[in-house]
């Protein structure tokens, strides 16, 4: 037995990425596997954001930079996330970090100390469970129920939070569950905070992936502002999860300086090049078009992937209104969400998730992501499914 800090024991981890090197392995072995295990899209990272690096690189922006971030990205980022989110951001508060996913991290260092209360989305994004039990802090599940369009159950909310609680995250639009925040949602979280004056954690990094209706930001609830840390990426929205590329929001230059700080312990600062190629992301006048027509890709492997998944015995799903993932409530089947998954792993050559990956209350479920094929994969995905379902039922 490795004599590991007492903290390890306590660290989770995100399932998507241990399944992805499963699938890995069975490819390698011959097997025509189809991933919908991780988030992530096909699509090629837009030009104009490629010809950035490139340009880049070869004006040897390839050196350190602040820990906050380049300053010409983090103006371009005030301006887009005041436009976007109708508050006023100035660059002061902004942070710039390799990926969507340390600024989790940071947060809850940053702001939450051992035995204080994170109320967090169950099922909902692992590394907020991961990490708050990491720190020490107490993590109190708020289970988002299918029933209600997986929205924050209001009494329910109330009911968790007291004197104690430290920090209220929300994920809208959510993984696993593809559930939307409602306005009257984002007003109580924003209410509930105020009255024990809590933090409030906004992961916004499928801000950009709304397929009915538009993105509500819970900046733009009045109160919200100095409270909140948003997270974005450039992610999801362009398509660069390999490029390792997001932001925080911080409500005060004080906030931002403190996760600054932690950015220069741990790993100084976000690539250079990468940096100059974010500024081009939201400044070709191209990029809005690029991100409508990959949005509108998605929509309609959205529409087949669900149309498929109703048809099978023992499931029902809630359409997703934004974000990359099916959550089907597979329970009609009268098996675990592990054996789901095992079962589709290993016959029909599927890569899905059970929903405990997300969370104990995501038993009952499986997760696909409908980003990462295109529309003739997820048809032979649903003919795979249906032809193995019977012997799944049994
Ligand atoms: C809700 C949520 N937050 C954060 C992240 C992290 O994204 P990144 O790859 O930018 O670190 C993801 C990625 O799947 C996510 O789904």
């Amino acid at each position: 037995m490795m004599n590991f800090a007492n903290r390890i024991s306590r660290l989770g981890t995100e399932q998507a990425f241990h399944v992805l090197a499963r699938a890995k392995q069975a490819e390698r072995d011959g097997r025509d596997m189809i991933h919908m295990e991780i988030g992530d899209t096909d699509f090629q990272t837009p030009q104009p954001i490629v010809d950035a690096a490139i340009q880049a690189l070869r004006d040897n922006k390839t050196k350190y930079l602040p820990s906050a971030g380049l300053m010409e990205l983090r103006e371009v980022l005030a301006t887009q996330l005041s436009e976007s989110r109708g508050i006023t951001a100035k660059p002061e508060e902004l942070v710039v970090t390799p990926g969507g996913k340390p600024m989790i991290f940071y947060t809850l260092l940053a702001l939450v100390n051992e035995g204080d209360e994170v109320i967090y989305p169950n099922p909902g994004f692992p590394t907020y469970e991961s990490v708050i039990n990491f720190i020490g802090a107490k993590g109190v599940a708020l289970e988002m129920k299918g029933e209600n369009g997986f929205n924050f159950d209001l009494a329910e909310l109330r009911r968790l939070a007291n004197a104690n609680t430290k920090l209220i995250i929300l994920n809208s639009p959510q993984n696993p569950t593809g559930g939307i925040l409602t306005h009257e949602s984002l007003q109580a979280i924003v209410d509930i905070a105020k009255q024990y004056d809590a933090w409030i954690f906004a992961d916004e990094v499928y801000s950009q992936l709304v397929f009915e209706g538009k993105f509500e930001s819970i900046l733009s609830i009045p109160g919200a502002r100095e409270r909140t840390i948003v997270l974005d990426a450039y992610t999801k929205t362009f398509s660069m999860s390999g490029w390792r590329c997001g932001y925080g929001l911080c409500p005060s230059k004080e906030v931002a300086d403190v996760i600054a700080n932690l950015i220069n312990n741990s790993v100084s600062c976000a690539a250079n090049f990468t940096q100059w190629a974010g500024i081009a992301a939201w400044k070709d006048p191209s990029m809005p078009q690029a991100v409508a027509d990959m949005r509108e890709e998605l929509r309609k492997r959205r529409d087949v992937l669900y149309a498929g998944l109703e048809n099978l015995e023992g499931v029902s799903c809630h359409l997703p209104q934004g974000a990359i993932y099916l959550f089907p409530d597979i329970s009609g089947t009268g098996r675990s969400s592990q054996d789901v998954y095992n079962f589709i792993f290993d016959e029909a050559n599927i890569a899905v998730l059970p929903g405990t990956s997300f969370g104990r209350f995501g038993e009952g479920y499986i997760r696909l992501s409908f980003a990462n094929n295109s529309v003739p994969r997820i048809q032979e995905a649903i003919k795979r499914l249906e032809a193995v379902w019977p012997k799944l039922i049994g």
